[in-house]
């Protein structure tokens, strides 16, 4: 099927390139000349494991092209995917102004029938705004159309294997037309039987489940799940301040709480906090459209509230170790708001390294993929070759971003490298038993020691108790 895609950033381009190589003839386009002239040159605009391959094989191929006139490319495409961005307004609703300049453009040039998906995250209603405006502006009268949403689930840093093999699909419709189409466009991935392009011997799978529902439900099936997920990191990380205090261990708690079922355990990490470009949005957007239906949507305000202190608790747990910060140098591993990533959209990382520079702390700081991103946003920060550079002469390292490079790092070589042996660990990922028997001091998130080693020191509890 001939293809829109609108919106090459990093739903678009997944998009793109993912129905290219299940056989579709992909035509993407973005109104950032810039960007569509890197891919055109055989670039990539951002970092995401596997999509280069990808974009290259399809554009060799010649089922993917990259433009950037609406109008160049929506005549001869039946499907049209809209997947630009919808940032969240100083209010916290979602600016839908792409959205809606999008539909204007679809408007002005769309002739005969065609499927207009919405795969940005909307507000729910959308998909009824977005019928209404196509029936008032369009300028041709033999164009006519389905609107269909059908929300994205993918996680930067592993969205191709996201797209290809999706815990399910869901399309909102209000026309068999319309579902067809969308199940004749996924028909490869709801089966399975794509030749794969993550796995070298992708071992049989069964069919992906297709979710078919009206589109209000579709939309709000979006903002459900990316709320109920800030929901359990925020619970979790609750949870971790009381172990912190009690003397309790929130990686046992949060192991063991997660092997029911019924809850499972992924995003049950104790951290610094959810970032990225969707979580905070979507959490807002969705507690202000809860808000005008005037639901109680407070236990998901509180859900933001938690994730906000992160940063205080966090800033507070530096100065706590540090004393006085002003001067002191200070490495940061990571920027990006989760690895495999070079997003530094709400990323933590950022928000940790604003509030020490206010403090007058000297940062030097290292990402394996965020740096250029980081750049724009905190210049004034030094940034170094390799982790080892950004521990040089350190006070303390901040680990903000869960690379698994930090990982193999030589971690005495790294001790030497410190001023002063101390980690930071703001996503729990390094063993406090091996950074104490190298020497190191270590605090983590939610690790009750040095709260019990007080306790102990105050005859509060006593040895065993
Ligand atoms: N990033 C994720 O992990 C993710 C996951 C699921 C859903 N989403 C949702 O998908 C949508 C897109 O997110 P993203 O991360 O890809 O955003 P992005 O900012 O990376 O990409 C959006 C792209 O749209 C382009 N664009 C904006 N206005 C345009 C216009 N009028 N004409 C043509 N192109 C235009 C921009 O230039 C940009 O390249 C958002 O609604 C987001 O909430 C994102």
């Amino acid at each position: 099927m001939n293809i829109a895609v609108i919106g090459a950033g990093y739903v678009g381009l997944v998009t793109a390139a993912g129905l290219a190589e299940i056989g579709h003839e992909v035509t993407c386009i973005d109104d950032d000349l810039g960007k569509i002239q890197v891919l055109n040159a055989g670039g990539m605009p951002f970092y995401e494991p596997g999509l280069e391959d990808l974009v290259k094989r399809n554009r060799q191929a010649k089922r993917l092209e990259f433009i950037s006139q609406i109008e160049h490319g929506v005549a001869k495409c039946q499907a049209i995917f809209i997947c630009v961005g919808t940032p969240a307004l100083e209010n916290g609703e979602a600016d839908l102004s792409s959205v809606e300049l999008v539909a204007r453009r679809i408007s002005e040039c769309a002739r005969g029938y065609h499927l207009v998906i919405e795969k940005s995250t909307v507000p729910v209603q959308t998909g009824r705004r977005l019928q209404k405006h196509f029936g008032i502006y369009k300028s041709n009268t033999q164009f006519h159309c389905d609107v269909a949403s059908n929300p994205e689930f993918l996680r930067e840093g592993s969205s191709i294997e996201d797209f290809f093999h999706p815990d399910r699909i869901v399309v909102g419709v209000d026309s068999g037309k319309a579902a067809a189409l969308l199940e004749e466009i996924y028909k490869p991935v709801l089966d399975q039987s794509f030749a794969c392009p993550v796995h070298e011997n992708c071992a049989p799978r069964s069919r992906v489940p297709f979710v078919v529902t009206d589109i209000n439900s579709a939309e709000l099936i979006k903002h459900a799940s990316n709320s109920f997920l800030a929901m359990k990191i925020s619970f979790i990380n609750m949870v971790s301040d009381l172990c912190e205090s009690v003397g309790a261990d929130v990686g046992k708690v949060a192991e063991a709480v997660g092997l029911d079922k019924r809850i499972g355990g992924s995003f049950l990490r104790p951290g610094v906090g959810f970032g990225g470009s969707c979580f905070p949005k979507d959490l807002q957007a969705f507690v202000r459209v809860g808000q005008g239906a005037g639901c109680d949507f407070s236990l998901l305000q509180e859900v933001e509230r938690i994730n906000l202190r992160r940063i205080d608790l966090f800033v507070n747990k530096i100065k706590n170790e540090l004393w006085v910060v002003r001067g002191k140098r200070v490495g940061v591993w990571g920027l990006a708001f989760k690895p495999r990533t070079d997003d530094v959209r709400c990323s933590p990382a950022l928000a940790i390294i604003r509030r020490l520079l206010a403090d007058g702390a000297l940062v030097r700081a290292y990402d394996p993929q965020a740096m250029e991103k980081a750049k724009a946003e905190v210049p004034q920060i030094e940034y170094c070759a390799d982790a080892y550079a950004a521990a040089q002469d350190a006070e303390a390292i901040l680990a903000l971003t869960e690379w698994e490079e930090f990982l193999r790092l030589d971690l005495m070589k790294v001790r030497h490298l410190m001023a002063r042996p101390l980690i930071v660990d703001g996503r729990n990922m390094f063993s406090s038993a091996t950074l104490a028997g190298l020497g190191f001091e270590y605090v983590a998130i939610g690790s009750g020691s040095s709260a019990r080693e007080q306790l102990f020191k105050t005859g509060t509890v006593r040895a065993g108790g």
